[in-house]
């Protein structure tokens, strides 16, 4: 394990399942517009942004607002969304998560988040690993959303390192294509035909033993 490297972090799918709160939050929304939006449709806005993800669900029902309307709708979802995330304890952080960071500790291996969600500082606070990443960089931080590099290439600078020198874990396909975009390694963490473009794949982060850190490092 000689290359310095350092780790970028997805937050949504990688430390944590958040997914579902947002599919249950999307799934209101659209129950209330009077169309069906079904956890296939919820796919479609992983690594996604909040507003896209609204445009997107629009599209799935065919449905036409303004945008007053499509205001008024991001800040109820977003509410909704806050009341499962408030909930929330480190019981909920992925497995092999807390080693792995543990592991990039005792190690001095730098990492940062790089996420699309805007409530990424809540979500890390009430899991409890608020304070553990060198960096942050969230959907208040940048201006062009996944697959555009642009938010790991703000944790690359913050962290003082090489785009080549870090490692992208990331769940979405947006993400990995930002990961390759950013020429960074990518490791996929999910289904392999989806994320195939990803340097590695793990079928779920329990895959983050040992011997595939060393592999990654060496
Ligand atoms: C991403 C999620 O991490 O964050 C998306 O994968 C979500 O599903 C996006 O839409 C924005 O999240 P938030 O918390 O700002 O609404
Ligand atoms: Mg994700």
């Amino acid at each position: 394990m000689k290359k310095e490297i350092a780790f970028i972090f997805d937050l949504d799918g990688v430390i944590v399942d958040t997914a579902k709160y947002h599919f249950l939050a999307w799934k209101n929304l659209a129950d209330s517009l009077g169309f069906v939006f079904t956890e296939e449709h919820n796919e479609l806005l992983k690594g996604v942004s909040r507003v896209r993800s609204l445009e997107i669900l629009l599209e799935i029902g065919k449905v036409t607002l303004s945008e007053e309307e499509k205001l008024k709708l991001l800040i109820s979802k977003n509410l909704e969304y806050l009341e499962f995330v408030n909930k929330m304890t480190a019981d909920e952080i992925l497995p092999s998560i807390t080693n792995l960071l543990d592991y990039l500790d005792a190690n001095n291996i730098k990492y940062a988040l790089g996420s699309a969600s805007k409530n990424a500082p809540l979500i890390l606070e009430k899991v409890g690993l608020l304070n553990r990443f060198t960096a942050i960089v969230d959907g208040n931080d940048v201006s062009k959303a996944k697959p555009d590099p642009e938010v790991f290439l703000i944790g690359a600078k913050k962290l003082n390192m090489k785009p080549e020198n870090c490692v992208v874990v990331e769940d979405a396909i947006a993400g990995v294509e930002a990961a390759n975009a950013a020429k960074m390694i990518s490791i996929g963490i999910g289904d392999a035909e989806l994320l195939g473009k990803a340097t590695y794949v793990l079928k779920d982060t329990a895959g983050f033993t040992m011997d595939f850190l060393k592999n990654v490092m060496k």
